[in-house]
């Protein structure tokens, strides 16, 4: 059998699938038979490679040239000048914005150079539906060494020692779990992998189950022997159809190699997984909610305690821990301890995964060291403000985080340092926002999910949540009062103190954080009738600057409403009276002559 000379790993995430990505790997596949190097060339689909934005998108190894913005056109070119002549197709490498192109190998672009991969090490490296590719990059080999050289108490004494923390979201001391668990009264004990991901815009765990399943087994069965269960669950939402997939060939593969199961490795312990999934709902994220849609209950928060680690799944002791959790395991045991603690900052070690959204050069995933300053990883991975304009505040942590301001991006992220600016670490997501956001209307839209999404078990949540939109309806529609604003804060902080589960403790995070930076923006709201982002549509107007309109009429043919009159090459105007501010004149005129004014 000839030997394979290149290997050609092409990202199928779901965002460069969505951009193309089959199209291009079937162009591949076509011209490689074509020159008859279908005998030496290899073409692996991985999980997600980090960069959504440049996709779709794949590495030629040995070389590791990195190319980006692919088509079937520019797979057939490469296959023809790289793959046959050795020559390098410029036109599809990385390129900084001043248009300078990067050296080939990926390790060197600026996105991937500062990132430090724990949780995602292999994503985008392997084939996540072949079991031989994780076990070649040391898979099962954590989960060999704690069930033939460790007992259950060493392998929890390690991970405490590690101090990893919770990736969910509250930044829980993982050890100190497994520790409750284990001793904890109960002849059943589960474990249970938290892989819910509610948040919108987060896909940090949905990148894990696609792109390295095995990981989350491998994981979950060591955390089965620590705390003395023998049956899993993985809670996965419906929408993710593609990792629910994944892990079903995962865990058929890993019970047909004998690494789930019974008599795992020829030893006496057994443990299995199973999938549950769930409908979607964002409260089903909370782990007393989850466990009761794993029973097959209503997904409804429980008062606490007991804590699962007591009372979990049908009564009984129960570790539940997110995805990219489980994902730190098997390098800490491989490691060690000391290692995990070597990454990070002290009381935060290890790395944190982020899903990059909004006005950003660079969107998807890093994997960054905790205590990485807001300003690396803003601008230095994630290259700056898309849009040309100042960023103006980052939010994290999703609804139940808060908008931190470009003051503070010299902040180190690690889970303390952002709560004291009044907001999380959360599960990843980071939402960057400039000057054209208006920060009433970013606590607005956060408010709005939170409201559809409270389970309307506890009055504070749903009552409350729904009195702090419709204020925050009152300001952005120009009818707000100073009492309004006053009224939030105290509501806010009722809420947080009264609600019975961490989605009503948090929902109020977004506004009180932007009440807390961006005071004036509400009270240009409430006094002056002024949005100064010029983005709450009850208060703008858009005019058409008579000494720059050339009378092209384009803005009047793509107005929905009709709205603007005017002849052709003479002055438009627009009627504001029948405007609906949907900005579509604005994007079509090419002489910059309309925009949006207070009114
Ligand atoms: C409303 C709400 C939604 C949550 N959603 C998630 C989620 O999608 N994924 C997750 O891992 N944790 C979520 N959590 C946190 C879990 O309750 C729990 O703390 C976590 O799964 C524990 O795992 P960890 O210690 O590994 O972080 C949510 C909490 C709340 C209050
Ligand atoms: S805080 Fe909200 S989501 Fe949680 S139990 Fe109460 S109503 Fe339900
Ligand atoms: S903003 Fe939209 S509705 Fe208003 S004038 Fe322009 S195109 Fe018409
Ligand atoms: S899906 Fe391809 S880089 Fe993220």
């Amino acid at each position: 059998m000839p030997l394979t000379t290149s290997t050609i790993l092409i990202c199928a995430g779901g965002a460069c699938i969505s951009s193309g990505e089959i199209s291009v790997k079937e162009a591949l596949q076509r011209e490689i038979k074509k020159y008859g190097l279908d005998e030496v060339v290899r073409i692996v689909e991985t999980g997600c490679m980090g960069a959504c934005s440049l996709g779709p998108l794949m590495v030629i190894y040995p070389e590791g040239v990195f190319y980006q913005k692919l088509t079937p056109q520019a797979a057939e070119k490469i296959v023809q000048e790289h793959l046959l002549k050795g020559r390098i197709v410029q036109e599809y490498l990385y390129k900084m914005p001043t248009g300078e192109v990067v050296p080939e190998a990926m390790d060197k672009l600026p996105f991937f150079a500062r990132q430090v991969k724990i949780a995602t090490r292999n994503v985008g490296y392997i084939d996540p539906a072949n079991i031989e590719e994780y076990i070649a990059r040391d898979g099962y080999f954590a989960l060999t060494k704690v069930l033939t050289e460790l007992a259950p108490e060493q392998v929890i004494e390690e991970i405490k020692r590690s101090g990893l923390r919770g990736r969910g979201g509250a930044g829980f001391p993982t050890g100190l779990k497994w520790e409750l668990t284990r001793k904890a009264r109960g002849d059943r004990k589960y474990v249970v992998c938290n892989a819910d991901e509610g948040d919108p815009g987060a896909f940090m765990d949905r990148s894990v189950l696609e792109g390295d399943p095995h990981t989350v087994l491998e994981a979950m069965a060591i955390a089965g022997y620590a705390i003395g269960a023998q049956q899993g669950y993985i809670y996965v939402r419906a929408e993710y159809p593609l990792a629910i997939e994944r892990l079903q060939i995962a865990i058929a593969q890993a019970r047909e190699y004998g690494f789930l199961g019974k008599n795992i490795l020829g030893t006496n312990f057994n443990f299995d997984i199973e999938i549950r999934i769930g409908a979607g709902a964002f409260v089903c994220g909370e782990e007393t909610a989850l466990i009761a849609s794993i029973e097959g209950k209503r997904g409804q928060p429980k008062v606490k305690p007991p804590y699962p680690a007591q009372s979990g799944v049908w009564g009984c002791p129960t570790v539940i821990n997110n995805v990219e959790t489980f994902a730190c395991v098997p390098p800490i045991i491989i490691k060690g301890a000391e290692w995990f603690r070597s990454i990070g900052t002290p009381s935060s070690p290890g790395t944190k995964v982020f899903a990059l959204a909004g006005k950003i050069t660079n969107t998807g995933l890093v994997e960054v060291p905790m205590g990485i300053t807001l300003r690396e990883l803003l601008y230095e991975i994630g290259g700056g403000s898309s849009t040309g304009k100042k960023i103006k505040a980052v939010q994290t942590g999703g609804p139940s985080g808060g908008c931190i301001p470009s003051e503070y991006f010299d902040t180190p992220v690690d889970y303390e340092s952002l709560q004291k600016l009044g907001a999380i670490m959360g599960s990843g997501g980071m939402i960057v926002m400039d000057e054209d956001d208006c920060m009433v209307d970013v606590a607005k839209f956060f408010l709005e999910f939170t409201v559809d999404e409270s389970c309307g078990k506890c009055t504070p949540c749903r009552e409350g949540t729904r009195q702090m939109l419709k204020i925050l309806e009152r300001i952005t529609s120009g009818e707000g009062t100073e009492e309004d604003i006053e009224q939030l804060e105290t509501l806010g902080n009722i809420i947080k103190d009264t609600s019975l589960c961490g989605l009503g403790q948090t929902a109020p995070n977004p506004v009180l954080s932007t009440l807390r930076y961006y005071h004036h923006e509400y009270e240009a709201h409430v006094k002056e009738k002024r949005c100064p982002a010029l983005r709450c549509k009850a208060l703008i107007r858009y005019v058409i600057d008579a000494s720059k309109c050339v009378g092209c009429t384009a803005c009047a043919r793509v107005c929905p409403v009709n709205a603007i009159s005017g002849e052709l090459r003479k002055v438009h105007s627009i009627d504001n009276s029948v405007c609906i501010r949907c900005g579509s004149c604005i994007e079509v005129c090419r002489f910059g002559a309309i925009s949006k004014v207070s009114p």
